[in-house]
This record gives C-alpha cells, sequence and structure tokens, in this order.
C-alpha cells in the first residue's frame, strides 16, 4: 500500500518524501510542475537511496488520476497540490479558484471511487484571518481571509468538513502550516522560487547578492520592534509532521485540525539579524510601505499536535536560517542546473 503524495516536487513536498521514505512508508507522487521540476524528486531519490514512482499529472485531470489509481494500491493522500502566491492569486481568481478549489474536488471524487477516503491536506494559518488573537488555536472560529488564496484554503477546510459530514468512513486532516522555512540538511532539496514572495527566499537571494537589498514591509506594528512577527517553522519539522499527521490519519475515521507551528513568534528584522549571524553575511534592507493584508502577529498555540501526534518542531531559528544558506549558496539557480 502507498501514500499518494499530490504536489510532491514542490518545496514542502518534497521535503516530505524524503521523511516519509525515512520513516519506512512507501509513495507515488503526482505533479503537473507548474511551479516545479521533477529534478527535485530526483534529488529525494539520491538523498534516500529508494526508488518511487511520480507521474506528470494535473490533480484536474481525471483520467490521470484514475489511471494512477488503477496503477497502485493507495490508501492515503497527503494533498499539496495547489497554487500559492497570495499577490497572484489577487491577479487571477479564477485559476486559483480552479486549480485549487475544483482540483480538490476532482481529486476527491476520484479518491472515493477508489474507496481511498483519508487525506491529509495542507492549509495555513491564513485561515485565522485578521479577527482572531495570538497564539491561535484550532478552536478559534475561521476569520475573514483577506485574498482569493488564503479563500481557497478556507473553502477546502470547509469542503473536506461537509465530505466528512457526508460520509463518515473518511478520515481527514487539516494541517495548518505557520511560516516554512529551511532546506534539507543535505542543501540537495529547497525552496526554489523564481521570485520570492515570502520572506526568507528573498532574505537569502540578497544575501547571495541576487538582489541589491530586502525591503522590509513596515516598521509601525504594534510589535517589540516594529515589524511583522511570524511563526518560522523548519520544513524537515513540517515534514515530519505530516508523518505523524498520516500515522494518526491511517487507523481512524474523523476530521482533525492541528497548527503545525512553533510557538514561537520572530519579528522580521529579528529573522535578518539571525540570518546575518548564523551565516556570517550581510543582508542590507530598507523600511517600505505596509503590505496590504498582513497582520501583526501569527504565531501558534502548538498543545495540540503535541498532545495528539506526539509532534513537536525541534529545529530553532539559527538552524532554519543555516540550512537555508546551504541550499541558496549551493543551489543559486535553484533546480536549473
Ligand atoms: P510549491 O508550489 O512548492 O508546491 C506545490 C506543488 O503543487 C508544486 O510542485 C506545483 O507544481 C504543484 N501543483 C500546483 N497545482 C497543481 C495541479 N493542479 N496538479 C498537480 N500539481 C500541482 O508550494 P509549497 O510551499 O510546497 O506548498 C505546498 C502546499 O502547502 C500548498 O498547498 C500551499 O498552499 C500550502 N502552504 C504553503 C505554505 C508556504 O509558506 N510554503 C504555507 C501554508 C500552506
Ligand atoms: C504570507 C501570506 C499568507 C501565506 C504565507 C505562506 C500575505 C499577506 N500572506 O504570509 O497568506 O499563507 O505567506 O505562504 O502575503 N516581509 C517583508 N519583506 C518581504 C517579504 C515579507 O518585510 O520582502 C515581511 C512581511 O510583511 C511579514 C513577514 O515578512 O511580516 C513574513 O512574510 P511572508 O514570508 O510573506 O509570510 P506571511 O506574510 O506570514
Amino acid at each position: 500500500m502507498s501514500i499518494l503524495i499530490t504536489g510532491g516536487a514542490g518545496y514542502i513536498g518534497s521535503h516530505t518524501c524524503v521523511e516519509l521514505i525515512e520513516a519506512g512508508k512507501d509513495i507515488v507522487v503526482i505533479d503537473n510542475y507548474s511551479n516545479s521540476c521533477s529534478e527535485s524528486l530526483e534529488r529525494v531519490k539520491k538523498i534516500t537511496g529508494k526508488d518511487f514512482r511520480y507521474y506528470e499529472c494535473d490533480i484536474r485531470d481525471r483520467e490521470g488520476l484514475e489511471k494512477v489509481f488503477a496503477e497502485n494500491e493507495i490508501e492515503a493522500v497527503i494533498h499539496f497540490a495547489g497554487l500559492k502566491a497570495v499577490g497572484e492569486s489577487c491577479q487571477k481568481p479564477w485559476e486559483y479558484y480552479d486549480n485549487n478549489i475544483a482540483g480538490t474536488l476532482v481529486l476527491v471524487d476520484v479518491m472515493r471511487k477508489n474507496g481511498c477516503k483519508k487525506m491529509v491536506f495542507s492549509s495555513s494559518a491564513t485561515v485565522y484571518g485578521e479577527e482572531n488573537q495570538v497564539p491561535f488555536v484550532e478552536t478559534m472560529k475561521t476569520g475573514t481571509t483577506t485574498n482569493p488564496y488564503g479563500t481557497t484554503k478556507l473553502y477546502i477546510e470547509n469542503i473536506l468538513k461537509d465530505i466528512y459530514n457526508a460520509d463518515n468512513e473518511w478520515s481527514i486532516v487539516l494541517l495548518r502550516y505557520f511560516n516554512p522555512v529551511g532546506a534539507h540538511e543535505s542543501g540537495l532539496i529547497g525552496e526554489a522560487p523564481s521570485f520570492p514572495n515570502n520572506l526568507m527566499p528573498y532574505v537569502s537571494q540578497v544575501a547571495v547578492g541576487k538582489r541589491e537589498f530586502l525591503s522590509i514591509f513596515g516598521d509601525c506594528y504594534n510589535t517589540p520592534d516594529g515589524t511583522g512577527v511570524r511563526d518560522y517553522i523548519h520544513v524537515v519539522d513540517l515534514a515530519l509532521g505530516h508523518v505523524k499527521a498520516i500515522d494518526f490519519a491511517l487507523p481512524r475515521t474523523g476530521v482533525e485540525i492541528f497548527n503545525l507551528g512553533t510557538g514561537n513568534g520572530v519579528s522580521v528584522i529579528g529573522l535578518v539579524k539571525a540570518f546575518e549571524e548564523a551565516n556570517n553575511v550581510s543582508v542590507p534592507y530598507k523600511i517600505v510601505e505596509p503590505r496590504a493584508g498582513d497582520v501583526a502577529y501569527s504565531y501558534a498555540n502548538a498543545q495540540k499536535a503535541l498532545e495528539i501526534l506526539g509532534w513537536k518542531a525541534e529545529r530553532d531559528v539559527k538552524k532554519m536560517c543555516e540550512d537555508t544558506w546551504r541550499w541558496q549558496k549551493n543551489n543559486p539557480n535553484g533546480y536549473a542546473n
């Protein structure tokens, strides 16, 4: 029996493939490579020394999915596939709703027709919206999302809950990620955006000289140094959270939500300083206007994952910065060469 990983060639997916294989699981991957390439999967094979099947397949392609289910015994799905750029989602909402929501509907339909009713889904802390106060707890009412990307995460959470309500044979785990950063210790896999949207890839591209300076989006928030505070989590810790989540989902039915965060908040300037110190590099920055839709604080209450999954993030900010830098230095153009 195998676990199907959708979007497995991507940043979090590729790291999760490594940890699943190292935990002794059999995996099958699908990806349409809209934001990745198969080289990351070849590197997963190199890191683990294990072979596995992967398919170029879009989650909206019903026939393609049927073929994957016909050729493999899939017992559960970890569903990463989706578009994730917040700014782009405001320009192209149709594409985001189609890819993320319509894609998930096709996937879920093919799953149930094949008797596979176990899913771990990549949600986001963005579903807490602007109304809730930190630390965010899973029992909070979800908030108002500020962009179509966030809305797709909220809708998919609700769709999956409805699917369980209609058919109690499903086992669904919704994982709300905080801010994934870092890379595998080998320096072989990492985040490879063509244009960075999030803070850490931008910081490392400034450090490596690809960009002149970092623009810090506002220093007038009600936080200790005025810059936004986030819960950065090492991608390997996040990947290990998926191993725990799939082990939790397999023998059960129901819907369960878990925050995957460290529970610690770090400011933008705090992260820049940590990166400079950890790697002995300079990251010049300028303060610019705040970015629309940003909140002052976002960090998790990480107790539930500890108590129920027995999972806790172990890697500190220094390690996040060191591993990001190793990946960036070894692969200045991502997987391109
Ligand atoms: P990523 O873009 O690196 O990975 C997503 C993968 O899905 C890519 O390889 C892409 O090619 C693939 N994909 C996209 N649409 C597809 C489709 N229709 N069919 C098949 N494959 C498709 O992003 P990531 O950072 O690894 O994120 C993985 C998941 O986690 C996404 O759902 C994302 O929204 C969610 N998430 C990410 C973050 C973050 O900060 N990285 C935070 C919260 C949630
Ligand atoms: C963003 C998304 C969120 C998504 C998450 C993970 C927005 C409004 N929110 O969250 O929906 O789930 O990414 O993909 O885009 N910063 C700078 N300069 C930069 C980049 C970021 O100062 O060049 C600051 C931001 O203002 C923020 C912090 O760094 O305070 C982290 O930003 P980012 O990495 O984009 O993540 P989030 O804003 O938390």
